[in-house]
């Protein structure tokens, strides 16, 4: 791989590779897990014994109300070396490129918005600094909408900390391994997998590659859950049991280690003197996981016509409006196209919700050009969109035998809200001006 790189980045990308390859993980989705580092750390029958068992402190962490449904309901219990109350104040620090709702800062656009892949720095950049907004909705006050990051890095996180009250994180590498060590324990996402980091959980980005680039869902909403199945039945899209929670895995380490905690939409840090990533056990729901996109079961026409890309959902945030979404996280993953009389790229549409897209690996079967590993686009409320000219004529003429569209990988934040972006985002060099090109060569064939 490119981008800048000296001999301490590449012993710390092997220190955390190696890291990577002996990892052990819990199956499933939403249900309880419990794992302890050491042996008897966790205390039996109650949550919060007297004395903690191995002097360590107990402290839950909430992801939901205390009152909330059971099946919404979501926390756990973290048996720590230290309590996570023993920290100095923060301070506030300058956010870079990270920017957080309400956007106020441009004029929302009804224009097709599309870019290239944002470049990898050369500078020494870790995670947290390379993060660049794209733009977002609703408040993070209020709890409600995205925000819409890319990542670019080319340094692992060593002696500091992130987590975001903010939001939940989906992060959807693109480039680059990375190495999630979180208060949960450690977790390897490659580029095909996500990660899901809950609200507050503090973590560090460690490369296992020379860099690292992606994407990443900010939600401020609800968390995110696997969808209804409804007729589907049991079984289907993303199966519960092959998202991965960490084992339990803590850092017994003294010494400055800077955390960072975006809060109400800035970042604020503290110097602790110890690591925060301390957990020795925990038990509970509330926790990151990761999970492997081409696991995904696409489920599709067998008949005729493309099914509305709601089919492709892998993750849900709901509102509480019943079906729609503050964002769907949605994957097309490589699948069979068999639609008898049908034209069978995803056709042309204007939507109610907003769309931005990536694309992970591959080709996307609606665009024959210029969106690119890494690249973006975005499709706002109303906004018409579709096939580009040539796959247009392509699928317009094709011979209809089944045929396999394995060459890509691509995904959606769809979202129920317009999506602002940013200023950055909108005058950044790798923004393509031409975009609406793709669209100006399509002729008319009517006939009266
Ligand atoms: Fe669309």
């Amino acid at each position: 791989m490119g981008g800048t790189q000296d001999g301490k980045g590449n012993s710390d990308a092997e220190a955390a590779r190696k890291a990577a390859e002996a990892l052990a993980y819990s199956s499933g989705f939403g249900n309880e897990h419990a794992s302890e580092a050491v042996p008897g750390a966790l205390p039996v029958g109650r949550n919060s014994p007297q004395r903690a068992p191995l002097g360590l402190y107990a402290e839950q962490l909430s992801g939901s109300a205390f009152t909330e449904p059971r099946h919404h309901n979501r926390r756990s219990w973290l048996y720590r070396i230290r309590p996570s109350a023993a920290h100095p104040p923060f301070y506030r620090i300058d956010s870079r490129h990270l920017r957080s709702a309400p956007f106020t800062e441009s004029v929302p656009d009804p224009n097709r918005l599309r870019w290239s892949p944002l470049p990898v720095p050369q500078e020494p950049t870790d995670f947290l600094d390379g993060l660049v907004t794209v733009g977002g909705n609703g408040d993070v006050l209020q709890r409600s909408g995205i925000g819409i990051h890319w990542y670019a890095a080319n340094r692992s996180m060593t002696d500091r900390i992130f987590s975001d009250a903010d939001g939940e994180l989906l992060i959807v590498p693109q480039r680059g391994g990375l190495l999630l060590r979180t208060e949960f324990g450690l977790l390897r996402a490659e580029p095909g997998h996500i990660a899901l980091i809950p609200r507050g959980v503090r973590f560090r980005v460690e490369l296992l590659d020379a860099d690292a680039r992606g994407y990443v869902c900010e939600n401020y909403g609800q968390p995110f859950r696997l969808p209804d199945l409804g007729p589907i039945g049991a079984n289907g899209l993303a199966n519960a049991r092959d998202f991965l929670a960490p084992v339990a895995a803590y850092e017994d380490r003294e010494g400055p280690v800077e955390v960072v905690n975006k809060f109400g939409g800035n970042l604020w840090t503290a110097a602790y003197d110890h690591s925060p990533l301390d957990v020795v056990a925990w038990h509970g729901n509330y926790l990151p996981y990761v999970y492997d996109l081409h696991r995904f079961n696409v489920i599709g026409s067998i008949s005729y016509d493309h099914p509305d890309p709601s089919i492709f959902t892998v993750l849900t945030s709901p509102t509480d409006t019943p079906g729609l979404a503050g964002v769907d996280f949605v994957v097309f993953a490589p699948r069979w196209l068999v639609g008898e009389d049908t034209f069978r790229p995803p056709y042309f549409h204007r939507n109610v919700m907003s769309e931005f897209m990536g694309l992970v690996e591959g080709a996307y079967d609606a665009k024959a050009e210029g969106f690119v590993p890494g690249g973006s686009s975005l499709h706002n409320m109303m906004s018409a969109h579709g096939p580009d000219r040539e796959t247009f004529d392509k699928a317009s003429a094709a011979e209809l035998k089944p045929q396999k569209v394995d060459d890509g990988l691509a995904f959606m934040f769809e979202t129920r809200w317009p999506v602002v972006p940013t200023a950055q985002a909108l005058h950044a060099d790798h923004r393509q001006q031409d975009y609406d090109a793709v669209w100006q060569g399509l002729e008319r064939h009517f006939r009266a």
